[in-house]
């Protein structure tokens, strides 16, 4: 990894969904970069176990806690236990997310409540939590120059709209605002809070869109860069946006979609 190493020493960070996919990827970065990371999950102790061991390994500071971030007092016994056993958090990465497609006409008001509940709800409550002790804490200038950091893992989707994927592309879309209003409202406390929108990126949550080859081809017709990205893309990106590095960043978008959001169908029309 091409970032200074370390660059996040001393600091405490959250990643919800960190067991797999984008998530682990970048539970994997922070710790590379030296913070302490509490991984979340919802229901696969093993995959945060085998990532716990081998940041250990790797002589870093890794815990899991399982939660599901769309209930108020599982997010709330989450914090709790990470300022038990870590004392405070310095970073959140709202990465838990999950997709319930239907085309619009099919859609059950379940497939709807369970995408808003975990993407959009999820995300207000563990930023809630993390800003009142970003709040309570203050600036620790030996730590970081700010009070704390939220990234919000979005999507391409929350400028794309997405037919048959309604109740996720609301929930992208509805991300940006929440984020930026946040950033608004806590930039002078000295919190910042900014997303990071994947587009495809080979993780399961889209595997039948990458994993046969004439899949893939169809896919990269929608990538101008003509590859699918890899959760590490992600990863990198995350560290740097949690660090100091970033300081003078809030209440930005940064997409890592290798162009799909340039419209690669006007490439030769319009
Ligand atoms: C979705 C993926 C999709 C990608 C690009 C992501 O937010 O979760 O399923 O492949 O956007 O469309």
């Amino acid at each position: 990894m091409s970032f200074s190493l370390y660059l996040l020493k001393g600091q405490k960070a959250l990643v919800t969904g960190g067991s797999s996919g984008i998530g682990e990827a970048i539970v994997r970065a922070l710790a590379k970069a030296g913070a302490s990371v509490a991984i979340n999950y919802h229901s696969h102790p093993e995959n945060a176990d085998n990532i716990l061991d081998d940041i250990k390994a790797d002589k870093g500071e890794a815990i899991a806690i399982q939660a599901d971030v769309s209930k108020e007092d599982e997010v709330q016994a989450m914090f709790s236990q990470m300022y038990k056993q870590f004392g405070t958090i310095d970073i959140l990465v709202n990465n838990a997310g999950l997709q319930k497609d239907a085309p619009f006409l099919e859609m059950t008001l379940q497939q709807w409540n369970t995408v808003i509940g975990i993407n959009l709800t999820g995300y207000f409550l563990c930023a809630r939590e993390a800003a009142k002790e970003f709040v309570r804490r203050g600036v620790k200038p030996d730590i970081s120059s700010a009070a704390g950091k939220i990234i919000f893992i979005s999507s391409v989707h929350e400028v794309i709209p997405w037919a048959g994927h309604v109740n996720y592309a609301a929930s992208k879309g509805g991300i940006n605002m929440m984020m930026r209003s946040i950033a608004q409202e806590l930039a002078p406390q000295k919190i910042r809070v900014n997303s990071i929108a994947p587009g495809a990126i080979k993780t399961d949550i889209n595997k039948s869109a990458w994993s046969t080859p004439e899949a893939e081809a169809k896919l990269l017709t929608l990538i101008p860069q003509k590859r699918v990205g890899e959760p590490e893309d992600i990863g990198k990106v995350a560290a740097w946006l949690a660090s100091d590095d970033s300081d003078y960043i809030n209440g930005a978008t940064i997409f890592v979609d290798g162009g799909m959001t340039l419209y690669p169908g006007f490439a030769t029309g319009g």
